[in-house]
């Protein structure tokens, strides 16, 4: 690198020399093998009773009987993250973008596509049962999180009270509801022609959850605030859940309300504001590119708004465009925030990956300013960030755990650093768990698959269970990885 540029020491050209002097390369097997782990994750994170097809066997069943003290049944579903909550919104947030992984790059995962449907199918199954008691109530979340952060313990020996929040419309949740309503369309989408019965199910249950965030509108995090906030607080509000929602209403379903809908909302929902970063809070960005396939895909001109916005966050995240807004770190990850950086880094590259294929689809480029971007240009900014996360980076540490040859040994996750049930069948307490936190010694159980929060604003990493921030998994990290990695393992689509 540094002979690449003897004089100049423009920052621009930097990160130019480094993309162009980055030599890594990951054969489309790599990718693969990165896919099929990806999805496996997913099994590391289950809630309720495991099906006698679990691979990730170090697991065991747990909460068995969440939901029961108030006579509904809210077994299964995904624990977020290293904690043992279900947290609805990063729960349906992560269905949304799996099943948008498979929507997109479905045609690229072979083998895998079954797995990967079967991890939809999981978060799906329990968002039906959150969304039992709608018209009047959707259940938002099983567990303290106050109180389970006290404890280190495995899900499997969880003795914390696992009590059950609901919004209603006394005490609504626009936010967690329309969330919910993207998570079930998206996933009627996944099953429209493999179960179609399942997949009408879905479709129903999505436009009755979203009629109730509509009509009964305002934040959970007003109506739940001591335990979703911090965690998980609304903190962009509910209005780009509600344009999410019905676009993905709009996509999956043949009904012409709601484009109705986002044509009369969407100027008060968001429409018009750029926004640049896309995660489990804020929807904006990929609404936009969600719209955008209208546009592209079918000429749906009331969509062209979206195109162009579109085009504004993808410019922003391109060096040298004239909007460009990002930050990378010398090493050329996308850098966001010191805390769950990844996320941002997957989600980021799932736009720019689906956004070409859009673009693809008809020849056309993204505007930036007087400039214009290719699809091809904006899946090799992908491909970069993609490649750093799988080890092509200054630590030279892959940050997709059991992927590589070195990979973090720490991962801050209570099920993977607690010996497995099947290892120790003998009670680890709440208290007595925390040795296992501040042991130094590797987890005994590898979460494969699972992609930490990742390094920080100078490319270094810690591994050390403690610093959350860095070593800490999230469902939400990984499903869109599933299809930009997925897009990659594909010999015939990639460049
Ligand atoms: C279309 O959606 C609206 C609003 O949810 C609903 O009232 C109507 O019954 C739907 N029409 C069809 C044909 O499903």
């Amino acid at each position: 690198m540094t002979s690449c540029l003897p004089k100049f020491t423009i920052k621009l050209l930097l990160i130019l020399c480094f993309f162009l002097s980055s030599s890594h390369a990951f054969t489309t097997r790599d990718y693969s093998d990165a896919l099929e782990k990806s999805i496996l994750f997913f099994e590391g994170q289950r809630s309720g009773k495991l099906p006698s097809n679990q691979r990730l066997s170090w697991r065991g069943d747990s909460a068995l009987s969440d939901g029961s003290g108030y006579h509904v049944d809210l077994v299964g579903g995904y624990y977020d993250a290293g904690d043992n909550v279900k947290f609805g919104l990063p729960m349906a947030f992560t269905t949304t973008l799996f099943a948008w992984s498979i929507i997109e790059f479905g045609s690229s995962m072979h083998n895998q596509l079954e797995n990967a449907k079967a991890a939809v199918r999981w978060g799906a199954d329990y968002l039906l049962k959150a969304a039992t008691a709608t018209p009047a109530t959707l259940y938002a979340q099983v567990g303290d999180p106050n109180i389970d952060h006290r404890c280190w313990e495995r899900p499997e020996d969880m003795d914390t009270p696992r009590n059950v929040y609901k919004v209603t419309s006394q005490n609504p949740g626009s936010d967690v509801a329309a969330e919910t309503a993207a998570a079930l369309a998206a996933a009627s989408i996944v099953f429209k022609d493999s179960d179609p019965h399942y997949s009408t199910k879905l479709l129903h249950t999505a436009m009755e959850v979203f009629d109730f965030a509509d009509r009964h509108r305002g934040s959970y995090s007003d109506s739940l605030n001591s335990v979703v906030c911090p965690f998980y607080c609304s903190y962009s509000g509910y209005q780009d859940e509600l344009l999410w929602g019905a676009s993905w209403l709009h996509t999956a379903s043949e009904n012409s309300s709601y484009l109705a809908y986002i044509q009369s909302n969407g100027h008060t929902l968001g429409a018009d504001n750029d926004d640049y970063s896309f995660s489990w809070d804020d929807k904006r960005p990929g609404t936009k590119v969600l719209l955008a396939k209208g546009f592209l895909e079918k000429s749906t001109q009331e969509f062209q708004l979206y195109k162009a916005h579109s085009d504004s966050y993808i410019c922003s995240l391109i060096p040298g465009m004239p909007n460009f807004q990002a930050q990378y770190t010398p090493g050329g990850l996308l850098y966001k925030q010191s805390e769950s950086n990844l996320q941002y880094v997957t989600s980021s590259s799932f736009l720019l990956l689906t956004y070409a294929k859009y673009l693809r689809s008809n020849g056309g480029v993204a505007a930036c300013g007087v400039s214009t971007i290719t699809a091809d240009k904006i899946i090799e900014t992908a491909k970069r960030q993609v490649d750093y996360i799988l080890g092509d980076n200054p630590a030279k540490m892959s940050y997709m755990v059991g992927f590589g040859q070195r990979y973090p040994q720490h991962v801050h996750h209570r099920g993977s650093s607690v010996p497995s049930v099947h290892a120790h069948p003998g009670r680890v307490s709440c208290s007595d768990g925390f040795q296992y936190l501040y042991s130094r010694l590797p987890n005994p159980n590898i979460l494969v698959g699972a992609i930490l929060g990742g390094p920080d604003s100078r490319d270094n990493f810690a591994d050390d269970r403690n610093n959350y921030q860095q070593s800490e998994p999230a469902t939400y990290i990984n499903a869109p990885f599933v299809g930009a990695v997925a897009f990659f393992s594909d010999e015939s689509t990639t460049v």
